[in-house]
């Protein structure tokens, strides 16, 4: 039997390993398997061209209705074009899952997941899903479109926030995120290419994107059997202690990410680093983060406490609610 290949970092790993090591990704095999881009901007430099058929759609009508135009960005699964909707007019986001995991039967799964649960979430910040289907055996969700870019282009672009301009984005991310967990759901992969900045007359907007992660806290038998692998998922610099632990973890695993994007996003740094995915993830569990001060200038002091509270080692000593982390920050005076 051939190496199996992790298909978001790339490593190989000899039979019979499932996950890989490193970052959690289910393991595939075949010689399409190559890294994906991870912590980098999500769109393939301009002129890279990918073998993959799910990632060469541009100009393709999806099931007679999706009209694709350009390829908008690419995470670990999937790539996600802008395209019109030929029945409504509407301009769409389509995810086409990549075609070396839609063989995956545990692909598959979640991104069906994915459209189940992300069709419970109707919020401004929380992005949406129109529809699922399959054409050509390639599984695809459509989604509003969002004009914008993701939080990790900005930080790439602008470099590190001021607490001015970061509060009002994280206070939006705790009202995304608190819908998604008033209907149950967890998000799990809550990290800056997961959320998506668009221009609004009255502001910016902030979105939670990608729910491909997520989980039910009321899970059935099939539920189960999925999160049984789904603990080790997840990026492992934003991944909460209980997480890391493969223990039962809820909603306030997704106020530590939380915790940890905000931190990256006012300091350019992150509450706990490690030369390697293990070592990140074994110093997530001494409970010792950085201070943000420490690592930033001009950190108001409510600022501080609150990331420091969303950070700690327990969950029963974070924030209990994402409302909760929101009163904390709307209380600084920036
Ligand atoms: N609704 C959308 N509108 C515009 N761009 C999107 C949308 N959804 C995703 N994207 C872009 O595609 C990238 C990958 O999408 P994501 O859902 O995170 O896929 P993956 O599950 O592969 O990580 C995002 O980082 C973003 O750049
Ligand atoms: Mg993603």
């Amino acid at each position: 039997m051939n190496d199996a290949q992790c298909p978001k970092c790339g490593t190989s790993y000899p039979p019979p390993a499932r996950f890989c090591i490193k970052d959690g990704f289910p393991l595939i095999t075949g010689t399409q398997a190559s890294p994906a881009l991870h912590r980098t901007d999500e769109t393939r430099p301009p002129g890279v061209r990918t073998t993959d058929p799910a990632g060469t759609l541009e100009g393709r009508v999806i099931d007679g209705r999706y009209a694709i135009e350009d390829r908008v960005g690419e995470g670990g699964m999937a790539y996600v074009y802008r395209a019109t909707d030929r029945q409504t007019g509407q301009t769409v986001a389509v995810k086409v899952l990549m075609a070396k995991l839609a063989s995956d039967p545990e692909s598959v799964a979640r991104l069906k997941r994915e459209a189940h649960l992300a069709m419970k979430l109707i919020h401004p910040n929380t992005c949406g899903l129109l529809s699922y289907g399959e054409a050509n055996r390639l599984p695809y969700l459509v989604m509003p479109y969002l004009e914008g870019e993701t939080l990790s282009t900005r930080e790439n672009r602008i470099g590190i926030m001021k607490p001015k301009q970061a509060v009002p984005i994280l206070i939006q991310l705790c009202r995304g995120l608190q819908h998604a967990h008033d209907q149950g759901v967890m998000h799990r992969d809550l990290k800056p290419e997961n959320v998506m900045l668009v221009a609004e007359d009255a502001g910016e907007r902030a979105v939670v994107m990608d729910f491909g992660l997520a989980k039910e806290r009321i899970a059935g038998a099939d539920l189960n059997r999925l999160t049984a692998t789904g603990i080790v998922l997840g990026t492992p610099e934003f991944m909460s202690p209980e997480q890391i632990r493969g223990k039962s973890i809820d909603h306030r695993s997704d106020i530590y990410a939380l915790g940890v994007l905000a931190f990256e996003l006012l300091s350019g740094e992150l509450p706990y680093a490690g030369a390697t995915a293990q070592e990140t993830m074994l110093n997530h569990l001494t409970g010792k983060p950085k201070r943000l001060s420490t690592v930033a200038s001009n950190i108001p002091g409510g600022l501080d406490q609150a990331i420091e509270r969303a950070l700690k080692l327990e969950p029963k000593d974070r924030f209990q609610s994402m409302t909760e982390f929101a009163q904390a920050l709307s209380r600084i005076s920036l």
